[in-house]
């Protein structure tokens, strides 16, 4: 949740430090801090702001030193304050730590230090512990002192120690949190998340689960919980660093949306046998008879990716024929799912961090299932955890709204859907060919979406919808889903309250709050459902709702009912939530831009949600 950055070498560390920051602050956003190595002693400088604002407090001072840790917040035990901004240190400030995750066991070690051992606390944060856990068990070797300390905690962390006594060294050590380590010359640098290395390496190595680092100017070394050298091969990080930057767009929002039919083309490239138009998912270690076995597939996630899920069971249950369960990860953790053999755990998540849905990965496979994981970081402890991967290739997401790599889910669900269908002979091969032309006509259509006059028609739109605090989107069938995610947008962005109903639930309550002009938009791209969907426009038309209907070129009768419409190019209806979800994500865009909200940055909300 926090963003994480250590370096040592020879350049001037305080600045190295507040632009990685600046490269993660996405990851946390309430203070930001760091702790400098200097002469015998640490220098810290933290306080309750943006990175730009510790940026100010700094004001170009500490030129010469070259060892230092930094961390923007994202406040779970303790408010965002400037005492419970971290660096946290030991009572002689002799030691500094950065921490990501939760110490669940805090309490008692707080206790523990305070009565018995005498340590003086200054902040409200479980991190605080761990400095003067450290500090309680340094006898002159850093790391010895942190493999101690971290055995008495229970809980995640990414941990980033340093110590006036030891110049030049970081010591690190993870629990279920990211950290990776950037390799220089004559220098390294680690940090919780690739972004904040791409400026000064390529060459990465990753810290597992429960090991730990030794990190000087020259030297990186890791090792086991028991102390034991590994050799941890180097991993090359092939992302352009622009791809981590906006690119020239106002927010990484929109350029993310705008990003998208690249990113749909990438995710499927390689996937689909240009010569026989088949789609290949050998990648995945599942062969035919395990597929042909399979009785249900269950697939766990949250947010934005549940969503996706959605969408997923109803692709896979129509075009491979299994049955499938869908649940938001902090439930089905928690459930007692019936988890049985001949059955699939699908996990789906961007980051790949997300605490929920990492732990039902785990839990899923305790029980004795394969987990199959749909993700975009390379590397993320749900990819390195799961029996199978699909990667979606979108690049990284910074927006905290998730956009473009919703999309690439959506092709991923599709691709296992014709997969698994075709190999267990659920679809016949012209159908499978047909869909997976059509798939391949996806980014193109997505350009159309995005052109200049698509986006003044919405903009348009937006200025009418900003000026309210509530709105409703509708849809039946495959558009719902797409419906709950177009109000889960409008929501974290732009803070009107929105709510999405299956269109035929209306008249079961949610009819009663249609007024004059209430903005309800209405996905209306499934022949199949077409009738009733427009009959469910009218009794919102009745009301003096206002309805915009996101419709299929050539879905004429809606045109006639509707005030605005927007029109999709024509896609064959299974494929059009792809297609749909575009303008659901460029309303939720402009209408934050046109109430002033922070897009990139939506309040109360981080993009990696590493703690339960
Ligand atoms: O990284 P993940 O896909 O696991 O994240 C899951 C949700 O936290 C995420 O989709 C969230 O709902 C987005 N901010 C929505 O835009």
């Amino acid at each position: 949740m926090c963003g994480i950055v250590g370096y040592t070498g020879a350049k001037k560390a305080s600045a190295i430090l507040i632009e990685g920051l600046k490269k993660l602050e996405y990851r946390g956003y309430d203070s930001a801090g760091v702790a400098l190595q200097h002469d015998g002693r640490l220098v810290i400088n933290k306080a309750a702001g943006s990175v730009a604002d510790l940026e100010k407090s700094l004001d170009g001072n500490y030129k010469s030193i070259k060892v230092g840790i930094g961390h923007t917040r994202w406040a779970t035990h303790g408010r965002p304050t400037d005492e419970n901004a971290h660096p946290h240190c030991s009572c002689s400030e002799e030691i500094a730590v950065i921490h990501n995750g939760i110490i669940e066991n805090h309490h008692s070690l707080r206790q523990w230090l305070k009565e018995d051992a005498g340590h003086n606390f200054r902040s409200e944060t479980d991190t605080e512990v761990l400095a003067h856990l450290v500090e309680e068990y340094y006898e002159g070797d850093l790391l010895e002192a942190v493999r101690k300390a971290t055995a008495k905690v229970e809980g995640s962390y990414a941990l980033v120690v340093i110590s006036s006594r030891e110049p030049g060294r970081l010591i690190c050590a993870r629990q279920d949190s990211p950290l990776i380590i950037g390799l220089g010359e004559g220098e390294n640098i680690v940090a919780s998340d690739i972004p904040a290395l791409l400026a000064h390496t390529r060459k990465t190595k990753v810290l597992e689960d429960g090991e730990f680092a030794s990190i000087t100017p020259e030297n990186v070394d890791i090792f086991n919980s028991e102390g034991k050298l590994l050799n941890r091969e180097i991993f090359e990080i092939t992302w352009d660093i622009e791809a981590a930057e906006k690119g020239g767009y106002d927010h990484f929002m929109l350029k993310e949306i705008m990003e998208q039919p690249a990113a749909v083309k990438e995710t499927m490239r390689q996937r689909i046998n240009t010569a026989s138009g088949k789609v290949d998912l050998s990648e995945l270690g599942l062969n035919g008879e395990e597929l042909t076995r399979l009785e249900k597939i269950h697939i766990v996630a949250c947010g934005t990716a549940y969503h996706a899920g959605l969408l997923g069971k109803a692709v896979i249950e129509e075009l491979a024929g299994i049955p499938v369960e869908v649940d938001v990860a902090s439930e089905f953790r928690y459930r007692n799912p019936l988890l049985k053999e001949n059955q699939l755990v699908v996990v789906i998540s961007q980051s790949g961090e997300t605490a929920d849905t990492l732990a039902a990965l785990r839990l899923s496979r305790q029980k004795g299932l394969k987990v199959l994981a749909i993700t975009n970081v390379v590397g993320s402890s749900v990819s390195r955890e799961a029996d199978e991967v699909l990667y979606t290739w979108a690049g990284p997401e910074i927006a905290v709204a998730s956009t473009k790599a919703y999309l690439t889910q959506l092709i991923a669900l599709y691709l296992i859907a014709i997969y698994f269908g075709e190999i267990r002979g659920n679809l016949a091969p012209e159908t499978a060919a047909k869909l997976v032309k059509n798939l391949r006509a996806l980014p193109e259509k997505l350009k159309k979406i995005l052109s200049e006059e698509s986006l003044s028609k919405l903009r348009k739109y937006c200025d009418h919808l900003s000026s309210w605090d509530s709105a409703f989107f509708v849809g039946r069938n495959i558009d719902y889903p797409v419906a709950l995610e177009g109000a889960l947008k409008l929501k974290e962005i732009s803070y009107i309250h929105a709510e999405a109903y299956a269109a035929g639930e209306l008249k079961h309550g949610p009819l009663a709050l249609i007024v004059e002009g209430i903005p309800v938009i209405a996905l209306i791209t499934q022949k199949a459902v077409f009738e009733k969907t427009l009959s469910n426009i009218q009794e919102v038309n009745a009301r003096g709702g206002a309805v915009f209907a996101i419709t299929q070129e050539g879905f004429n009768d809606v045109t006639k009912q509707v005030e605005s419409v927007f029109s999709l190019p024509p896609v064959e209806d299974i494929l059009a939530p792809v297609l749909a979800a575009v303008p659901t994500q460029l309303i939720a865009y402009y209408t934050a831009l046109a109430r002033g909200s922070s897009v990139d940055k939506p309040r109360n909300l981080a993009k990696s949600v590493t703690v339960e």
